[in-house]
């Protein structure tokens, strides 16, 4: 090769690491989709996985209000920076064994550059986005409002007629759910999750709400504020 030809090649290697270190956010932030169905920018709002609000210089399983962390990651002793990121979004479980992070990585090394260049900014403070999914989705007709919008769990502190429970009964094998616009659901007690927020975005004491569960119809939430509201609601009756 003459002395031109590697000058050429040195320089298309260099553009191309210098662009995988800088990373391309509004990519990132269509590929954050995926983590945003577990985890939130907004401080202390954790869902399944931890809130990731000032997530750079934070210790590894160090958010104080999440109280499901493995002991794996726990005790890891990583501090969260854009090297010890890259390498667990490659492979969490080749970074921390153990860790209960349901999600394989991401192998392409654009798209996580991308990622991280998002997500950089996004966890700083006070530049979340809003809150896309507020309240329920009346416009998908009551019920829909489940975790149809991608992720975010929907507020049920205030709920449209068509999803707050009044009554639920329980005969043999069978639930009727009665809600607050006066009709009634039947379902096959298998078909029935019963379920509890007791935080901000659970419903109030005493409303628990319904919401559709799948695809085909059969199948539903209850979700209520607290455990020991739920044998309460039921009553036996046939
Ligand atoms: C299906 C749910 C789920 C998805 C999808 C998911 N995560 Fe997680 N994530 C978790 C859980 C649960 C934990 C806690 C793991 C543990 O304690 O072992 C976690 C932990 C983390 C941590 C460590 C946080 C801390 O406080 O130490 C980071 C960083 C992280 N996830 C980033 C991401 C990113 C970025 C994505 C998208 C590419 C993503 N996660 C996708 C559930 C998820």
């Amino acid at each position: 090769m003459n002395r031109f030809g590697f000058v050429v090649l040195a320089l298309v290697a260099f553009q191309t690491s210098a662009f995988a270190q800088q990373g391309d956010a509004s990519r990132g932030q269509q590929a954050f989709r995926i983590c945003a169905a577990c985890h939130s920018l907004e401080p202390d709002r954790n869902m399944t996985g931890p809130s990731l609000a000032r997530l750079w210089g934070r210790k590894a399983g160090g958010l104080a209000s999440f109280e499901r962390y493995s002991d794996a990651l726990n005790s890891s002793g990583i501090i969260w920076d854009d090297r010890s990121l890259d390498a667990w979004l490659t492979d969490p479980d080749r970074m921390v064994p153990d860790n209960e992070m349901p999600f394989e990585g991401i192998k392409d090394e654009r798209a996580r550059a991308d990622l991280l260049a998002f997500l950089k900014e996004a966890t700083k403070l006070g530049t979340a986005p809003p809150r896309t999914a507020q309240g329920p989705m009346g416009g998908m007709g009551g019920m829909m409002g489940g975790m149809m919008g991608g992720g975010q769990a929907p507020n049920l502190k205030t709920l449209d007629p068509t999803q707050r429970v009044t009554v639920i009964t329980h005969c043999r094998d069978t639930y009727r759910v009665t809600t607050a616009d006066g009709k009634t659901r039947h379902f096959w007690e298998r078909n029935l999750r019963l379920k509890t927020d007791s935080g901000e975005d659970g419903p109030q004491s005493g409303a628990p709400a319904i919401l559709q569960a799948g695809m085909t119809g059969d199948r539903a939430d209850v979700i209520f504020a607290a455990p020991e509201e739920i044998s309460k609601m039921i009553e036996p009756r046939c």
